[in-house]
């Protein structure tokens, strides 16, 4: 069967969406769950863009067996080289390069002339060939280009040593034909076009990408480009889990292989969407919290009678278990080890112990304890928070009455060694919270985004919050999870405000090593 690769840029191209910021041990722990997942290759990073994209793309270089890891760089030799310093480690070192060809970007993004930016494609290629066995070349809003142009600037990147040949309708343009028409043309009329590796890199603006993607399979892309639950610049990329299923339940139209591990989608969903902060929209294809729910008499009846007459794919296809027994206060550490096992965590023994010291504090305050519950108390074990101790909350009270002024008190461990504890009003217990922290600081913050979700179900759920601010001219997002919303707000705000710190004494630090 003809096998379709899977090129993930969830740590890229994803992570390049406004608000999200992730550091590099939750890239570290998506990039090994994308290993899980079977994506071919996994974007890891842009790592001439900063040190902390550099230290990532490295770090996660050197670990991931099963994947190939590959970085983006611009069409420069400086790019190029801080990339394979990166990416030098892996097991196939793999290079993205890119370079714009359509007019719009030429003329008024490069300020260069076709002829000029065949030379510059053309030299980045072949000088990351020096290095990089694997050379992929994207031709940035190929879409928006004139094919007659992109056959003759990808006829030389293959000549120059490209190894596969990307063609992204970088703004969502695209309808389905006209994407597949053009992958039919340039495999007509590109020559050697058979040696490479094409492949589709889909936005979704107009919400189109995963057709788009089809599409071009359908007219003979080898990979498609995309990222989990669909995030990314803008509208976002194609969203994989879509494609891998898509392709999976209408094998008898399509006939292929994908490599995706399906039974990891859920958790790979999960994980991405805990870790950015973004949220899945409820009725998001595959792996939306309703993607499975029936609520009319009509199909309910329907799905007791035969569940084919509603449904064309299963919970369990894409790992979603009809979920085992919760734990509750007397389960043992054996059974909570049992359980992180099972559920896919490779926790150290003392990890293993905190965890199970903080399941018996929230056994003591919560009935059962779920399957949600584990799956973010064990990630946020596995996860090591580098930010967690600059600032840290050691208590938040709040006085409110429908008709007093909220008043909150706050108190944490400040960088000093001190425990500072400011209090302060707002017009509402969240506001009041805020504003007492924004004393703590002692900084500018502006909030531009704020959310409450509960993990689960049920009165006593656990509440997760994120917040997106501005702290001192930069925008970062924490998160933090609580049994109570409010321990949650105040924590997500200096989980943020810590990801900023830590952020400037990494670049303190390379200042005193230049
Ligand atoms: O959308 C795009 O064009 C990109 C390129 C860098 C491949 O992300
Ligand atoms: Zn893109």
């Amino acid at each position: 069967m003809r096998q379709i690769d899977i090129f993930d840029t969830t740590l890229r191209d994803g992570e390049q969406s406004a608000g999200i910021n992730l550091n590099t041990a939750e890239k570290m722990e998506i990039a090994r769950q994308l290993e899980r997942f079977g994506a071919t290759v996994i974007e890891a990073g842009f790592p001439a863009s900063s040190p902390g994209d550099f230290e990532a793309v490295q770090r996660i270089a050197n670990t991931v067996k099963n994947s190939t890891v590959t970085g983006l760089a611009r069409a420069m030799k400086s790019d190029i080289d801080t990339s394979w310093e990166a990416l030098k480690g892996g097991q196939q070192p793999h290079l993205h390069v890119f370079l714009a060809t359509s007019s719009i970007h030429m003329e008024h993004k490069l300020m260069k002339s076709p002829d000029q930016v065949v030379d510059i494609a053309v030299e980045a290629v072949k000088y990351a060939k020096k290095f990089f066995p694997l050379v992929q070349w994207s031709a940035e809003d190929a879409f928006r280009s004139d094919p007659a142009f992109l056959v003759r600037i990808i006829n030389q990147v293959i000549k120059a040593g490209a190894t596969t040949i990307n063609i992204p309708d970088t703004v969502g343009y695209a309808t389905p034909q006209e994407y597949g028409a053009l992958f039919k043309f340039l495999k007509e009329n590109v020559t050697g076009i058979e040696r490479v590796k094409l492949s589709a890199h889909c936005h979704n603006d107009l919400g189109m990408a995963v057709a788009n993607s089809i599409a071009a399979i359908e007219n003979g892309a080898d990979q498609v480009e995309g990222t989990i639950n669909g995030i990314g610049e803008r509208a976002g990329n194609a969203a994989l889990e879509e494609i891998a299923v898509a392709l999976h339940i209408r094998k008898d139209i399509y006939g292929l292989e994908t490599g995706v591990n399906l039974q990891e989608i859920k958790r790979t969903s999960q994980l991405v969407s805990q870790l950015t902060g973004v949220v899945i929209q409820p009725n998001k294809a595959v792996v939306g919290k309703n993607a499975f729910a029936h609520e009319s008499g009509i199909h309910q009846d329907g799905m007791l009678k035969n569940r084919e007459t509603y449904e064309i794919i299963t919970p369990e296809l894409i790992g979603e278990t009809t979920a085992p027994l919760a734990l509750g206060k007397h389960s043992g550490r054996h059974a909570f080890k049992d359980r992180a096992v099972s559920m896919g965590f490779e926790l150290s023994d003392a990890q293993l112990n905190e965890a199970f010291a903080e399941f018996k504090k929230l056994a003591d305050r919560k009935k059962e304890i779920t399957e949600d519950d584990l799956f973010v108390l064990f990630t946020g074990k596995q996860i090591k928070h580098s930010e967690a101790d600059i600032y840290e909350l050691t208590n938040v009270q709040v006085q409110y009455g429908t008709s007093n002024v909220p008043t909150a008190t706050v108190a944490a461990n400040v960088p000093s060694g001190e425990n500072i504890v400011v209090a302060t009003t707002g017009a509402g217990s969240v506001e009041a919270i805020f504003n007492a922290l924004e004393l703590l600081v002692k900084g500018q913050v502006n909030i531009l985004d704020y959310r409450v979700t509960s993990i689960g179900k049920g009165r006593d759920a656990l509440g997760e919050a994120v917040v997106n601010l501005r702290f001192n001219g930069e925008t970062f997002t924490g998160r933090d999870i609580s049994q109570d919303v409010l321990e949650a707000s105040a924590k997500a705000y200096l989980n943020a405000i810590n990801r900023k710190l830590v952020k400037d004494q990494v670049k303190v630090l390379e200042t005193v090593s230049q």
